[in-house]
């Protein structure tokens, strides 16, 4: 099995109970491990930030990376568990929080990733319909963009590259899921990821780990031909080491 193309995990759902991912600290052990397994030496964390379903905050989220934290220092899972941050889910919900001043409240306080750097994803519906504008906030208050699987975004792939290529000149940088390239969100999907990469306007690459299902496509994949054949080239683009 060769090794995942990057060293730092940055979108990952391993920190227990608080979301769709990891529903308890055992079952994040295995994915810890299963990720070292993979080359992975250091973890950011992003459980979801998504209302009305997944309302997590540092107060929700910081004692729990330290437990996780502590757990594999004593387990000896040679993994940094670097930092935590968020997915944050561009919806309504999230233009009312921007809009309503409440920023400096704790549950509306972005964390990032690193520096400035924070992860976001669209609804898979549809994109805000001010996406552009949210955009423009977020970077007028110093922000940089990662935005999370575009590939998977149905509203965009339909559109060829033009999406991707808007976003990517708005300064907005894309964050692909390894997945992807093995065909598990589907043709189209995987169709998109290749065509980005072919294109070269892939930054950022992750796991979006949430289960013991996922660990496994993703060793497969990692043994697969076709992963041999791309991984040159995901070494090369991807900033996820970098940051
Ligand atoms: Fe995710």
């Amino acid at each position: 099995m060769l090794p995942l193309p990057y060293k730092r995990e940055l979108h990952c759902h391993i920190i227990p109970g608080v979301d769709d991912g990891s529903p308890e600290m055992k079952y994040s052990v295995d994915y810890m491990n299963a990720l070292h397994e993979c080359g992975v030496e250091r973890i950011i964390f992003t459980p979801h930030h998504t209302e009305p379903s997944f309302m997590n905050t540092p107060t929700i989220i910081g004692p729990l990376f330290q437990e996780l934290k502590y757990t594999c220092a004593n387990l000896e899972i040679p993994i940094e568990c670097e930092d935590y941050s968020f997915e944050y889910r561009l919806d309504e919900s999230f233009i009312n929080m921007m809009n309503s001043g409440k920023w400096g409240e704790e549950s509306c306080q972005l964390r990032p990733l690193k520096d400035r750097y924070i992860l976001i994803e669209n609804s898979f519906q549809q994109p805000l319909l001010n996406l552009d504008d949210v955009i423009y906030k977020l970077q007028d208050k110093g922000w940089y963009l990662i935005m999370a699987h575009p590939e998977r975004y149905h509203y965009y792939s339909s559109r060829g590259l033009k999406s991707y290529e808007h976003l990517v000149d708005l300064g907005v940088e894309l964050q692909c899921n390894i997945l992807s390239f093995s065909g598990y969100y589907g043709e189209s999907t995987q169709k998109t990821a290749y065509r980005l990469l072919d294109e070269g306007l892939i930054s950022f690459l992750g796991s979006d780990l949430h289960n013991l299902h996922h660990v496994q496509l993703i060793k497969k994949f990692l043994q697969s031909k076709d992963y041999a054949e791309i991984r040159p080239e995901l070494v090369s683009m991807i900033q996820n080491d970098k940051i």
